[in-house]
């Protein structure tokens, strides 16, 4: 039989509708909470940073919610996005495993994220929002969320971890390019940063400080709203547009998954490709038993060390308590280079999934990590972003599973974006200048400490 290596939809396939998984959990999260009162949050309390249509589709009841036109127009620039038969990576791996990978790299700036940052920019738009502030890692999600804005004629201020910021200047030019305006955080622009710098000047930053920063700066004011790039129901509605674009292109394949693998910082990508297919086995449409793998580096162990309980969003204590699997608020994790994969926390809907056994979780080394990637890049020829990258080494160990078992399953990960902006880190590895970090049990301890009593069980 004839191997299709890539399924292509037309323009007019694109999902129409964003799936909310929310009303069809058996267990759907618990509420956040107000961090002044401990009461749940009231749409009002989120006023101040976003505009009510996010707040609407944050708390959304509705299965399934309209794409507008406006956004539509503008996905249709790179999406819809292809989905790969990694037929040379199978050959290299001699798995009878059927591996696909579905190809978010091809955005204009390299990764997922434009899937909800078109839509953030869009709603604040509408309501006159003229400027939008928010963090970034990678540099990923600001080069997306700076796409949008100049998009839609938005002033972007972005806070980039300074970690990330020293290791790709290139990614700052690309925002710049876009005519968004990039700060290395902790800055002094902020308390948030100015008490970072003060307590520890040669502090490397971390997701949980700029979130801090941008939550800031957009409170400081009133033409200004707060965007983020993970994490929050919204974002995750916006990113299944990857998974049911995805179970068009596996309908045509003639093959349904058994294993969903998604590389997983704050958890949108994951939760993107995923919840799609979780839709099948909730409603009993298919009677194949999903292995879903959530993929985290080990130096930020989010889902498997972490505690599951109410934490801040962020190090300075401003964004709401969120029930998620965290490591703590001020939990600083070491600079590797997959950026994106350095958030404390995780998506409060990612968190209940692994808590009702809908998905597992697993973690690996960057060493282990960039080996597949290499490998990856060799057969398949596309340079993985590192955060993309965990995704495939998780894949080749399925893969390799299948081979021993002599199994044929049919696994799918997603391809978050790609490393062109990430040479630093390619060169650190075939160097052999890259190192692994062991987090020890009393790190995790004391980081845990600072959350001891937001538990759910003690409110
Ligand atoms: C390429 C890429 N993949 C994955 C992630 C992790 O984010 P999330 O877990 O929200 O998909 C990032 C975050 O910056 C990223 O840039």
């Amino acid at each position: 039989m004839l191997i299709k290596n890539k399924i292509i939809l037309d323009e007019n396939d694109i999902p129409t509708q964003w799936y909310n998984i929310i009303p069809e959990l058996p267990n759907p999260p618990q509420p956040p909470l107000n961090p002044a009162t401990s009461k749940p949050l009231v749409p009002d309390d989120l006023a101040p940073i976003f505009p009510m249509e996010l707040i609407s589709q944050e708390i959304s009841n509705e299965s399934w919610i309209d794409i507008p036109e406006e956004i539509l127009d503008i996905y249709k620039l790179w999406r819809p996005t292809p989905l790969h038969r990694a037929t040379m990576l199978e050959k290299a791996l001699k798995t009878p495993a059927k591996i696909y990978y579905k190809n978010e790299s091809v955005s204009p700036a390299g990764s997922h994220k434009p899937n909800t940052s078109i839509p953030q920019a869009y709603y604040n738009k509408k309501t006159g929002v003229k400027r939008l502030t928010t963090e970034t890692g990678a540099g990923q999600w600001g080069s997306a969320l700076s796409l949008a804005c100049s998009l839609f004629g938005l002033e972007c201020t972005i806070y980039m971890v300074k970690v990330s910021y020293k290791q790709k200047p290139y990614r700052r030019s690309m925002m710049e390019s876009w005519g968004g305006k990039v700060i290395a955080s902790p800055s002094d622009k902020t308390q948030t940063g100015r008490n970072i710098i003060n307590n520890d000047p040669e502090s490397p930053g971390s997701l949980g400080i700029a979130i801090g920063e941008a939550v800031e700066d957009a409170l400081s004011r009133n033409d200004t709203k707060y965007s983020l790039g993970s994490v929050l129901n919204h974002v995750i509605l916006h990113q299944t547009i990857i998974g049911l674009e995805t179970k068009k292109q596996m309908e045509i394949s003639g093959d349904y998954p058994d294993i969903i693998i998604g590389c997983c910082g704050g958890g949108s990508n994951f939760a993107g490709l995923s919840f799609p297919f979780i839709h099948d086995t909730i409603k009993k449409k298919t009677i194949k038993e999903l292995r879903t793998l959530a993929v985290e580096p080990t130096a930020c162990p989010t889902l498997t060390r972490g505690m599951f309980a109410y934490d801040y969003g962020d190090s300075n204590k401003l964004t709401p308590l969120v029930p998620m699997h965290t490591l703590g608020h001020d939990f600083i994790p070491p600079g590797i280079h997959a950026g994106g994969l350095r958030y404390h926390g995780v998506s409060p809907l990612v968190s209940q999934l692994l808590n009702d056994k809908f998905i597992k979780a697993v973690a690996y080394h960057q060493l282990e990590v960039f080996e597949a990637a290499l490998l990856f890049v060799k057969t398949e020829g596309i340079i993985p972003a590192p955060e993309a990258a965990h995704a495939i080494k998780a894949a080749i160990d399925e893969a390799n599973k299948c081979t021993e078992e002599g199994k044929q399953k049919i696994i799918l990960f997603g391809l978050s974006g790609h490393g062109h902006f990430d040479m630093g880190a390619y060169d650190a590895y075939l160097s052999g200048e890259l190192k692994d970090y062991y987090l020890p049990d009393e790190d995790i301890q004391r980081a845990l400490k600072t959350i001891d009593k937001l538990t759910p069980s003690s409110r």
